[in-house]
C-alpha cells in the first residue's frame, strides 16, 4: 500500500534531475503522475521508466512560462486521471552572471522560468484545487540561494526568494480548501545545474548550464565530497505530499548541510 494511492500528481521539469526522481518516487508510492518538461525526449524517457517499474503515468510537453501551456498541463491530469491532488513545481533554470555583467535576457529567463512559471502553474491548478475539502498539496522548489543569496545569482536568488513568499501567500489563500503549500530550499544537488560547465556539451537557450570547474571543486571540498543526489532530494517532497502532513503549510524546509540561516 503506497502512501499516495489514488492521488494524481503533476510534476514540472520532471524529465531530469530532482523532478524526475520525484516523479519516480511519487509513482512508487502509488500516485498517477504527469511528467512535464519542455524537452520531449527526456519527458518521454522519464515516463517510460516509471511505467516500466509499474507506475501510472503520462507525459505532457509544456513550457510553464506560457500561461496556456500551464493550463493545458493541469487539464491533462484531470482528463487522463480524473483529478489533481499534488502539484510539484520543480522546473527551474540558472543563468549565472555577476550583476554588472548580467544581461536582460539572463535576468528575465531566470525570473520567468523559476518564479513566473511556478505562479502560472499554481494559478492554472486553482480551478481544480480551490474546492472545499480538496486536501491538495503544492510543493514549490526554492534554493538556499533564495535565502542567503549567492554571488552571480541575482536573478536566480531573487526568483527563489520570491518563491518562498509566493508559497506563504498560497498557504494563506488556500488553507480554507484544505490545500497546503510548502517549499523546499535545497543546497547543492548533483544535477546538470551543479556539474562543471566545462564538462557539459549541451546548451540551453544559447548558454551552457552548470558552474565553473573551480567552483565545483570548491563545493565538493566544502561538502566533504558528498552532495545530495536527486533521489535524496525527492524525499522532503514526499513528506509534504502525504495526507499525514495536512497541518503543515507555508513552510520553507532547508534541505542543505553546511549551516543554516
Ligand atoms: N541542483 C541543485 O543544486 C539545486 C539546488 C537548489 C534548487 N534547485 C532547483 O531544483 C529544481 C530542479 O533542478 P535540477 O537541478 O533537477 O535541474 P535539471 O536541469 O536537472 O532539471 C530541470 C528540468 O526542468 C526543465 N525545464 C526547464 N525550463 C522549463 C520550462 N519552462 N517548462 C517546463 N520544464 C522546464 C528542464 O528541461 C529540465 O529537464 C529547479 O527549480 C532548481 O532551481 C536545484
Amino acid at each position: 500500500m503506497g502512501r499516495l494511492n489514488g492521488k494524481v500528481a503533476v510534476i514540472t521539469g520532471a524529465g531530469r534531475g530532482i523532478g524526475k526522481a520525484t516523479a519516480y518516487l511519487l509513482a512508487k508510492e502509488g500516485a498517477a503522475v504527469v511528467v512535464n518538461d519542455t524537452d520531449e525526449t527526456v519527458a518521454a524517457k522519464s515516463a517510460k521508466e516509471i511505467e516500466a517499474s509499474g507506475g501510472k503515468t503520462i507525459y505532457c510537453v509544456a513550457d510553464i512560462v506560457n500561461t496556456k501551456d500551464a493550463d493545458r498541463l493541469m487539464d491533462s491530469a484531470v482528463e487522463k486521471f480524473g483529478g489533481l491532488n499534488i502539484l510539484v513545481n520543480c522546473a527551474g533554470i540558472t543563468r549565472d552572471a555577476p550583476i554588472h555583467k548580467m544581461t536582460d535576457q539572463q535576468w528575465d529567463m531566470a525570473i520567468d522560468v523559476n518564479l513566473k512559471g511556478t505562479f502560472n502553474c499554481i494559478r492554472a491548478a486553482a480551478k481544480y484545487m480551490r474546492k472545499q475539502g480538496h486536501n491538495g498539496r503544492i510543493i514549490n522548489i526554492s534554493s538556499i540561494s533564495g535565502i542567503r543569496g549567492a554571488a552571480t545569482q541575482a536573478n536566480y536568488a531573487s526568483a527563489k526568494g520570491g518563491i518562498i513568499s509566493l508559497t506563504k501567500v498560497v498557504a494563506h489563500e488556500w488553507e480554507q480548501f484544505g490545500v497546503t503549500c510548502n517549499c523546499v530550499a535545497y543546497g547543492p544537488v548533483d544535477t546538470r545545474l551543479t556539474r562543471a560547465r566545462e564538462d557539459q556539451d549541451e546548451e540551453v537557450a544559447g548558454e551552457k548550464l552548470g558552474i565553473p570547474l573551480k567552483t565545483r571543486k570548491e563545493m565538493m571540498e566544502r561538502y566533504a565530497g558528498r552532495i545530495m543526489s536527486p533521489e535524496d532530494a525527492a524525499y522532503p517532497i514526499l513528506f509534504f505530499a502525504q495526507d499525514e502532513s495536512w497541518y503543515i503549510t507555508g513552510n520553507c524546509l532547508q534541505a542543505a548541510l553546511g549551516g543554516f540561516s
